[in-house]
Protein backbone atom coordinates (compact mmCIF):
# COMPACT_ATOMS: atom_id res chain seq x y z
CA UNK A 1 0.00 0.00 0.00
CA UNK A 2 1.53 3.37 -1.07
CA UNK A 3 1.79 5.39 2.15
CA UNK A 4 2.29 9.11 2.90
CA UNK A 5 5.08 10.19 4.74
CA UNK A 6 6.37 13.81 6.19
CA UNK A 7 10.20 13.85 6.37
CA UNK A 8 11.74 16.76 8.11
CA UNK A 9 15.26 18.37 7.31
CA UNK A 10 14.44 16.67 3.92
CA UNK A 11 16.71 19.24 1.80
CA UNK A 12 20.07 17.54 3.16
CA UNK A 13 22.18 14.70 4.03
CA UNK A 14 19.97 12.06 6.20
CA UNK A 15 16.62 13.12 5.48
CA UNK A 16 17.33 13.62 1.72
CA UNK A 17 18.38 10.00 1.62
CA UNK A 18 15.12 9.06 3.67
CA UNK A 19 12.60 10.97 1.37
CA UNK A 20 14.75 9.47 -1.87
CA UNK A 21 14.05 6.19 -0.65
CA UNK A 22 10.24 6.80 -0.14
CA UNK A 23 10.08 7.97 -3.16
CA UNK A 24 11.78 5.14 -5.03
CA UNK A 25 9.08 2.66 -3.71
CA UNK A 26 6.59 4.35 -4.62
CA UNK A 27 5.30 6.18 -1.66
CA UNK A 28 4.06 9.75 -1.49
CA UNK A 29 6.29 12.32 0.32
CA UNK A 30 6.79 15.83 1.93
CA UNK A 31 9.79 17.79 1.97
CA UNK A 32 10.89 20.29 4.12
CA UNK A 33 13.74 22.30 5.45
CA UNK A 34 13.78 25.75 6.32
CA UNK A 35 15.71 27.06 2.85
CA UNK A 36 12.64 27.04 -0.20
CA UNK A 37 15.69 27.38 -2.82
CA UNK A 38 17.68 24.16 -1.68
CA UNK A 39 14.14 22.08 -1.16
CA UNK A 40 12.89 23.60 -4.39
CA UNK A 41 15.94 21.82 -5.81
CA UNK A 42 15.47 18.44 -3.91
CA UNK A 43 12.82 18.24 -5.08
CA UNK A 44 13.32 18.55 -8.58
CA UNK A 45 16.27 15.95 -7.86
CA UNK A 46 13.51 13.15 -6.82
CA UNK A 47 12.42 13.10 -9.80
CA UNK A 48 8.64 11.89 -9.28
CA UNK A 49 7.02 15.33 -8.97
CA UNK A 50 3.59 13.54 -8.71
CA UNK A 51 4.84 12.04 -5.57
CA UNK A 52 6.59 15.19 -3.84
CA UNK A 53 5.09 17.89 -1.79
CA UNK A 54 7.47 20.35 -0.78
CA UNK A 55 7.14 23.40 2.83
CA UNK A 56 9.32 25.12 3.64
CA UNK A 57 9.77 26.26 7.37
CA UNK A 58 11.03 26.21 10.55
CA UNK A 59 9.77 23.22 12.73
CA UNK A 60 10.39 25.26 15.94
CA UNK A 61 7.41 27.21 14.95
CA UNK A 62 3.98 25.17 15.54
CA UNK A 63 2.69 26.59 12.44
CA UNK A 64 5.16 23.90 10.58
CA UNK A 65 4.22 21.04 11.89
CA UNK A 66 0.58 21.74 10.67
CA UNK A 67 1.42 23.04 7.52
CA UNK A 68 3.29 20.14 6.41
CA UNK A 69 0.16 17.78 7.75
CA UNK A 70 -2.08 20.57 5.73
CA UNK A 71 -0.22 19.80 2.63
CA UNK A 72 -0.24 15.86 3.36
CA UNK A 73 -3.63 15.85 3.34
CA UNK A 74 -4.28 18.07 0.56
CA UNK A 75 -1.97 16.62 -1.81
CA UNK A 76 -2.24 12.80 -1.06
CA UNK A 77 -5.29 12.43 1.31
CA UNK A 78 -3.44 12.13 4.17
CA UNK A 79 -0.37 11.00 6.95
CA UNK A 80 1.01 7.80 7.70
CA UNK A 81 4.63 7.91 8.76
CA UNK A 82 6.28 10.91 10.21
CA UNK A 83 10.14 10.98 9.86
CA UNK A 84 11.34 13.84 12.51
CA UNK A 85 14.85 14.29 11.45
CA UNK A 86 15.91 17.62 11.05
CA UNK A 87 18.19 19.01 13.27
CA UNK A 88 20.94 20.90 14.08
CA UNK A 89 24.60 19.82 16.03
CA UNK A 90 27.78 21.76 17.30
CA UNK A 91 30.12 21.35 20.13
CA UNK A 92 30.93 24.05 22.44
CA UNK A 93 32.19 24.30 26.21
CA UNK A 94 29.48 23.69 28.90
CA UNK A 95 30.60 27.09 30.19
CA UNK A 96 30.58 28.84 27.20
CA UNK A 97 26.85 28.07 26.05
CA UNK A 98 24.68 31.32 25.68
CA UNK A 99 21.07 31.21 26.38
CA UNK A 100 20.56 32.17 22.35
CA UNK A 101 22.56 28.89 21.56
CA UNK A 102 20.78 26.70 23.99
CA UNK A 103 17.47 28.38 23.09
CA UNK A 104 18.04 27.26 19.30
CA UNK A 105 18.72 23.73 20.13
CA UNK A 106 15.39 23.14 21.97
CA UNK A 107 13.80 25.79 19.91
CA UNK A 108 14.79 23.51 16.60
CA UNK A 109 15.65 20.07 17.99
CA UNK A 110 13.12 19.27 20.90
CA UNK A 111 10.59 22.06 20.64
CA UNK A 112 10.12 21.64 16.72
CA UNK A 113 9.95 17.52 16.90
CA UNK A 114 7.59 18.14 20.06
CA UNK A 115 5.23 19.88 17.77
CA UNK A 116 5.35 19.08 14.71
CA UNK A 117 4.72 15.39 16.11
CA UNK A 118 1.61 16.57 17.82
CA UNK A 119 0.39 17.95 14.36
CA UNK A 120 0.53 14.90 12.87
CA UNK A 121 -0.52 12.53 16.20
CA UNK A 122 -4.02 14.73 15.58
CA UNK A 123 -4.32 14.05 12.26
CA UNK A 124 -3.56 10.20 12.81
CA UNK A 125 -6.02 9.84 15.42
CA UNK A 126 -8.44 11.77 12.96
CA UNK A 127 -7.87 9.09 10.22
CA UNK A 128 -7.97 5.81 13.28
CA UNK A 129 -5.68 3.61 11.28
CA UNK A 130 -2.90 3.78 13.27
CA UNK A 131 0.50 5.14 11.73
CA UNK A 132 4.54 5.60 12.51
CA UNK A 133 6.54 7.57 13.98
CA UNK A 134 10.46 7.96 13.52
CA UNK A 135 12.85 9.93 15.07
CA UNK A 136 16.77 10.92 14.42
CA UNK A 137 18.57 10.72 17.83
CA UNK A 138 21.72 10.37 17.90
CA UNK A 139 23.93 7.68 20.11
CA UNK A 140 26.11 10.50 21.95
CA UNK A 141 23.01 10.87 24.40
CA UNK A 142 23.86 7.93 26.39
CA UNK A 143 27.87 7.71 24.97
CA UNK A 144 29.31 11.22 25.18
CA UNK A 145 33.20 11.70 23.82
CA UNK A 146 34.99 14.15 26.31
CA UNK A 147 36.46 15.78 22.96
CA UNK A 148 33.01 16.70 21.91
CA UNK A 149 31.45 18.90 23.98
CA UNK A 150 27.84 19.37 23.00
CA UNK A 151 25.72 19.65 26.01
CA UNK A 152 23.45 22.05 24.86
CA UNK A 153 22.66 19.68 21.79
CA UNK A 154 22.90 16.77 23.52
CA UNK A 155 19.98 17.40 26.21
CA UNK A 156 17.93 18.53 23.11
CA UNK A 157 18.26 15.17 21.82
CA UNK A 158 18.09 13.43 24.96
CA UNK A 159 14.58 15.35 24.92
CA UNK A 160 13.86 13.72 21.79
CA UNK A 161 15.11 10.25 22.97
CA UNK A 162 12.83 10.69 25.99
CA UNK A 163 9.64 11.49 23.67
CA UNK A 164 10.27 8.80 21.96
CA UNK A 165 9.30 6.36 24.68
CA UNK A 166 6.77 8.44 26.24
CA UNK A 167 4.80 8.70 23.43
CA UNK A 168 4.87 4.81 22.72
CA UNK A 169 3.44 4.26 25.71
CA UNK A 170 0.77 7.08 25.58
CA UNK A 171 -0.28 6.32 21.89
CA UNK A 172 -0.21 2.56 21.66
CA UNK A 173 -3.78 2.62 21.92
CA UNK A 174 -4.38 4.45 18.34
CA UNK A 175 -1.60 1.68 16.92
CA UNK A 176 0.42 4.29 16.72
CA UNK A 177 4.45 2.97 16.91
CA UNK A 178 7.28 5.54 18.01
CA UNK A 179 10.70 4.27 17.54
CA UNK A 180 13.79 6.23 16.75
CA UNK A 181 17.24 5.66 14.93
CA UNK A 182 20.04 7.05 17.00
CA UNK A 183 23.50 7.46 14.38
CA UNK A 184 26.93 7.20 15.38
CA UNK A 185 29.11 9.64 12.99
CA UNK A 186 27.80 9.71 9.55
CA UNK A 187 28.68 11.23 6.52
CA UNK A 188 26.84 14.41 5.34
CA UNK A 189 27.19 18.00 4.99
CA UNK A 190 26.91 18.48 9.14
CA UNK A 191 30.21 16.21 9.62
CA UNK A 192 31.33 19.03 6.99
CA UNK A 193 35.23 18.03 6.67
CA UNK A 194 35.99 16.22 9.97
CA UNK A 195 38.74 13.65 10.11
CA UNK A 196 37.03 10.24 9.00
CA UNK A 197 39.95 8.00 9.95
CA UNK A 198 39.72 9.40 13.63
CA UNK A 199 36.09 9.74 13.45
CA UNK A 200 35.86 5.97 12.52
CA UNK A 201 38.07 4.37 14.97
CA UNK A 202 35.30 5.31 17.18
CA UNK A 203 33.18 2.85 15.81
CA UNK A 204 34.03 -1.15 16.13
CA UNK A 205 33.89 -1.12 12.16
CA UNK A 206 36.39 1.42 12.10
CA UNK A 207 34.68 3.50 9.80
CA UNK A 208 32.21 6.71 9.84
CA UNK A 209 28.41 5.41 8.70
CA UNK A 210 26.95 6.46 5.36
CA UNK A 211 22.95 8.12 5.02
CA UNK A 212 22.15 4.82 3.12
CA UNK A 213 22.70 2.87 6.45
CA UNK A 214 20.57 5.66 8.57
CA UNK A 215 17.70 4.99 5.41
CA UNK A 216 17.62 1.30 6.13
CA UNK A 217 16.83 1.83 10.05
CA UNK A 218 14.18 4.20 9.23
CA UNK A 219 12.71 1.85 6.75
CA UNK A 220 12.43 -0.86 8.77
CA UNK A 221 10.85 0.74 11.30
CA UNK A 222 8.41 2.54 9.58
CA UNK A 223 6.91 -0.76 8.47
CA UNK A 224 7.97 -2.85 11.73
CA UNK A 225 4.31 -3.80 12.81
CA UNK A 226 5.10 -5.15 16.17
CA UNK A 227 8.32 -2.69 17.25
CA UNK A 228 7.59 0.74 19.04
CA UNK A 229 8.80 2.63 22.05
CA UNK A 230 12.61 1.57 20.52
CA UNK A 231 15.77 3.55 19.98
CA UNK A 232 17.60 1.78 17.31
CA UNK A 233 21.60 2.68 17.14
CA UNK A 234 23.30 2.73 13.65
CA UNK A 235 26.78 3.28 14.90
CA UNK A 236 29.17 0.94 13.77
CA UNK A 237 29.56 -0.36 17.13
CA UNK A 238 30.12 2.93 19.03
CA UNK A 239 28.13 2.04 21.61
CA UNK A 240 28.84 -1.20 21.71
CA UNK A 241 32.77 -1.57 22.88
CA UNK A 242 36.04 -0.78 22.05
CA UNK A 243 38.07 -1.49 19.11
CA UNK A 244 41.12 -1.58 21.38
N1 LIG B 1 25.47 13.26 10.51
C1 LIG B 1 25.68 12.70 11.72
O1 LIG B 1 26.78 12.19 12.03
C2 LIG B 1 24.55 12.67 12.74
C3 LIG B 1 24.77 11.95 13.93
C4 LIG B 1 23.77 11.87 14.87
C5 LIG B 1 22.56 12.52 14.64
N2 LIG B 1 22.37 13.20 13.49
C6 LIG B 1 21.06 13.86 13.30
O2 LIG B 1 20.54 13.53 12.04
C7 LIG B 1 19.70 14.60 11.58
C8 LIG B 1 20.12 15.00 10.17
O3 LIG B 1 21.45 15.47 10.21
P1 LIG B 1 22.38 15.55 8.92
O4 LIG B 1 23.71 15.03 9.31
O5 LIG B 1 21.71 14.98 7.73
O6 LIG B 1 22.52 17.15 8.80
P2 LIG B 1 22.37 18.15 7.57
O7 LIG B 1 22.98 17.58 6.34
O8 LIG B 1 22.87 19.45 8.10
O9 LIG B 1 20.78 18.23 7.34
C9 LIG B 1 19.93 18.80 8.28
C10 LIG B 1 18.60 19.08 7.61
O10 LIG B 1 17.69 19.61 8.58
C11 LIG B 1 17.18 20.88 8.11
N3 LIG B 1 16.88 21.65 9.32
C12 LIG B 1 17.70 21.94 10.36
N4 LIG B 1 17.05 22.63 11.30
C13 LIG B 1 15.78 22.78 10.85
C14 LIG B 1 14.62 23.40 11.37
N5 LIG B 1 14.63 24.03 12.57
N6 LIG B 1 13.47 23.36 10.66
C15 LIG B 1 13.44 22.73 9.45
N7 LIG B 1 14.51 22.12 8.90
C16 LIG B 1 15.66 22.16 9.59
C17 LIG B 1 18.27 21.40 7.19
O11 LIG B 1 17.80 22.31 6.19
P3 LIG B 1 17.84 23.92 6.38
O12 LIG B 1 19.18 24.25 6.97
O13 LIG B 1 17.59 24.48 5.01
O14 LIG B 1 16.73 24.20 7.32
C18 LIG B 1 18.68 20.11 6.50
O15 LIG B 1 17.76 19.76 5.49
C19 LIG B 1 19.84 15.74 12.60
O16 LIG B 1 18.75 15.70 13.49
C20 LIG B 1 21.13 15.39 13.31
O17 LIG B 1 21.18 15.88 14.63
C21 LIG B 1 23.34 13.31 12.53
Amino acid sequence: MTKTVIVTGSSSGIGRDIARAFVARGDNVVVNGRDADKLAEVAAELGALAQVATFAGDIGSPATGSALVQAAVERFGGVDVLVNNAGIFGAKPFVDVTEADLDSYLGGNLKGTYFTTQAVVRQLQRQARGGSIVNIGTVLVNHALAGLPASAALISKGGVHALTTSLAAELAADRIRVNAVAPGIIRTPLFGDGDETASGRLALLNRIGEVSETTAAVLYLADAEFTTGHIFPVDGGFISGRAA
